[in-house]
C-alpha cells in the first residue's frame, strides 16, 4: 500500500520519499531512504536525512513475527516497528511537518477494532506472545498515538485509516486464495490515502475504518488511555536517551 500511494503520487507530482528496509523495493521516481525502522537509532538516522518541508507522513511499515523477536534495543520487535517507529516518525519530522500550511499525517492500521488493547504491564510481550497479540496491541497503540497527537494543538491534522482486507503484503498460500477471494484491490485501499494528502481534513483528528467515520467516543481512542501510552512511550530508555540527547 505504501508502494501504491507513492505511485500515486508521484504521477500527481508530488516529490516522494520512500523508507523501507529493502532497497530492491525502491519506487521508480520516489527518492529512497533504507532504513530498518524497528531501531530507534535507525529512524532518528532517517528522519535526519529530511530536513525539507513535509506535506504528508504516510505510515504503512508492519512486518508480523510469528515469535518473539527483541531488537538490539531491548524492544519487542511488533512494539518498535508497528508502533514505536510511527510514534518517532511523527515527533522527529514534526518541525518539517510544522513548515508546511496544509500537512497531514496518516497512520494506516486498524482504527475502529475493538479487540486487543495495551498490556500496561507487559508492553515488550515478556510474559505472553502471540503474533495476534502483538498485532492487536500496536494496532490499538497507533489508534491511541492518534488521540495524543491530535491533542496537543499541532497544525499538522492526523487520520487514522483501517484499510481492511487488502491484496497486498507478505503472505503463506491459504492467505493469498482467501486474499484472491475476499480482499481488496491495493489501487482502492490507498484512494482515501491519495485524497487525504491532496486535502487534509479540516479536523485535528479523523478515523476511518474501511470508508466509515468511527467515532471518536469509542473506548479505543480513549484520551486518557492515549495520555498513559504517550508517558510510557516517553519514559522508554531508548525514548527517554533521545529526550535527553
Ligand atoms: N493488507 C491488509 O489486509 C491490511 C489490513 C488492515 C491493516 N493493514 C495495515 O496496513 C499497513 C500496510 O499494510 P500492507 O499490506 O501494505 O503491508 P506490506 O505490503 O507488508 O508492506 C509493509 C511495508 O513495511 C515495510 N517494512 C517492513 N519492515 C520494515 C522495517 N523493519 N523497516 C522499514 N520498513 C519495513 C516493507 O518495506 P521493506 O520490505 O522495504 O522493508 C513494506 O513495504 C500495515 O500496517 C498493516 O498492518 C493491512
Amino acid at each position: 500500500m505504501g508502494r501504491a500511494t507513492a505511485l500515486e503520487r508521484i504521477a500527481r507530482g508530488d516529490r516522494v520519499i520512500v523508507i523501507g528496509s529493502d532497497p530492491a523495493k525502491a519506487v521508480d521516481g520516489a527518492r529512497f531512504l533504507r532504513a530498518d525502522l524497528s531501531s530507534v537509532a535507525e529512524v532518528v538516522r532517517v528522519a535526519g536525512e529530511i530536513t525539507e518541508p513535509v506535506d504528508a507522513l504516510a505510515l504503512f511499515a508492519n512486518r508480523p513475527q510469528t515469535r518473539r523477536v527483541v531488537t538490539p534495543e531491548g524492544l519487542e520487535y511488533t512494539f518498535a516497528l508497528y508502533y514505536l517507529s510511527r510514534y518517532l516518525l511523527g515527533e522527529l519530522l514534526l518541525p518539517q511537518l510544522e513548515a508546511s500550511t496544509r500537512a497531514v499525517v496518516v497512520n494506516v492500521a486498524g482504527v475502529g477494532t475493538k479487540v486487543g488493547r495495551i498490556h500496561w504491564d507487559d508492553m515488550q510481550l515478556a510474559r505472553r506472545y502471540s503474533v495476534l497479540r502483538s498485532q492487536l496491541q500496536a494496532g490499538r497503540a497507533n489508534d491511541l498515538l492518534g488521540v495524543s497527537f491530535a491533542a496537543q494543538g499541532r497544525r499538522a491534522r492526523y487520520v487514522l485509516y483501517h484499510p481492511g482486507f487488502t491484496r497486498s503484503g507478505p503472505r503463506n498460500l491459504p492467505i493469498r486464495l482467501l486474499a484472491k477471494a475476499f480482499a481488496k484491490p491495493v489501487a482502492a485501499s490507498v484512494a482515501p490515502i491519495v485524497d487525504w494528502i491532496s486535502a487534509p481534513p479540516d479536523e485535528p483528528l479523523t478515523a476511518s475504518d474501511r470508508g466509515k467515520a468511527v467515532p471518536l467516543s469509542l473506548p479505543t481512542l480513549s484520551p486518557g488511555d492515549a495520555a498513559r501510552l504517550d508517558a510510557s512511550t516517553k519514559a522508554l530508555p531508548a525514548v527517554a536517551a533521545l529526550r535527553r540527547a
